[in-house]
């Protein structure tokens, strides 16, 4: 109802209307709204001949959270990311990335968006034939104008951030052991500023203290770049470390989403499976053991 419709009209008259055209209540209400999703996926369909990877798909990233995407290998986590990065197209749906449709932008049209992102995919990726400090600077150097000074003084800042030794910026991706290399991966992800950032696999091939370093870099890297991030993940302690909220995929469908205590709740086969086999109960353990 709006405010100017004459309470006698109203299918439903308030005996006290809605203070709407009070001044300033505009303001006071706009506290309690709830903030637009970063990221907004609405009936999402993609499929590769046959092979229907994602059936209906619909979830929303919050701004602040970490927000993970779980399920077996090959259920489409992978082409989930691709497609909001707008690097695979999907057959129909909608993707709205800060409040605008995203599907359909040519590449020009991207550009400002893809600013926006930080992106470490499943295999690192850093260029084998460059410093660590070289492959962050490579980033500055395509996106920015800054004076080599500058891009240097910025790549050293990114570098530290990511709990990586001085030292670091002048050796070679080969030179550093997995848990250096995500966090040099991690510096270049960050190397733009991104408000949001997507991580594939972010512990993939870690020892177990490598992994736990990563999940505390991640939340405190949120923390203090006031970070969205949506990662994809199998490590169910990095799950029960870090994410806020936890997608489950599964036969093309979201199956459950929610907290992780949420989730070691829900009935689904497949998700039940995913908690309360061996990995998943010694996981939940140690995650009652640190509460
Ligand atoms: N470009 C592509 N062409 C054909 N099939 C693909 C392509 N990309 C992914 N797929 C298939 O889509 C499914 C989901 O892949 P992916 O998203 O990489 O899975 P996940 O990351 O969950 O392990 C798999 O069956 C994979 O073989
Ligand atoms: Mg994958």
């Amino acid at each position: 109802m709006s405010a100017a419709t004459p309470a006698s009209l109203s299918p439903n008259p308030l005996p006290n209307p809605l203070p709407l055209a009070v001044e300033g209540a505009n303001e006071s209400l706009r506290e309690f709204q709830v903030p637009e999703p970063v990221i907004d996926i609405r009936n999402l369909y993609t499929n590769f001949g046959a092979n229907v990877v994602h059936d209906n798909i619909s979830l929303t990233v919050q701004p602040g959270e970490i927000f993970a995407l779980v399920g077996g290998s090959g259920c489409g986590k992978s082409t989930l990311l691709r497609t909001i990065l707008l690097l695979q197209l999907p057959v129909s749906g909608s993707i709205r990335v800060f409040g605008r449709e995203v599907l359909g932008l040519n590449d020009e049209q991207a550009m400002p968006l893809r600013h926006r992102f930080g992106v470490m995919f499943e295999r690192g990726a850093l260029f084998s034939a460059l410093t660590v400090a070289e492959n962050v600077a490579m980033v500055l150097k395509e996106h920015t104008q800054l004076s080599p000074r500058l891009i240097a003084e910025v790549a050293a800042l990114k570098i530290a951030l990511t709990g990586l030794p001085a030292d670091a910026g002048l050796k070679y991706p080969s030179e550093l052991s997995g848990g250096m290399r995500k966090r040099a991966a991690l510096a270049r992800a960050i190397a733009l500023d991104p408000e949001l950032l997507f991580l594939d696999e972010p512990t993939a091939g870690l020892d177990p203290l490598s992994a736990t370093g990563i999940d505390e870099l991640i939340r405190s890297l949120r923390d203090a770049l006031g970070l969205t991030i949506m990662l994809v993940t199998h490590d169910l302690d990095l799950l029960w470390r870090v994410a806020d909220r936890v997608a489950v995929l599964g036969e093309g469908h979201i199956l459950g989403v929610g907290t992780m205590t949420e989730l070691s709740k829900m009935d689904h086969p497949i998700i039940k499976e995913y908690f309360y086999g061996s990995r998943g109960r010694a996981a939940r353990e140690q995650a009652w053991k640190r509460k």
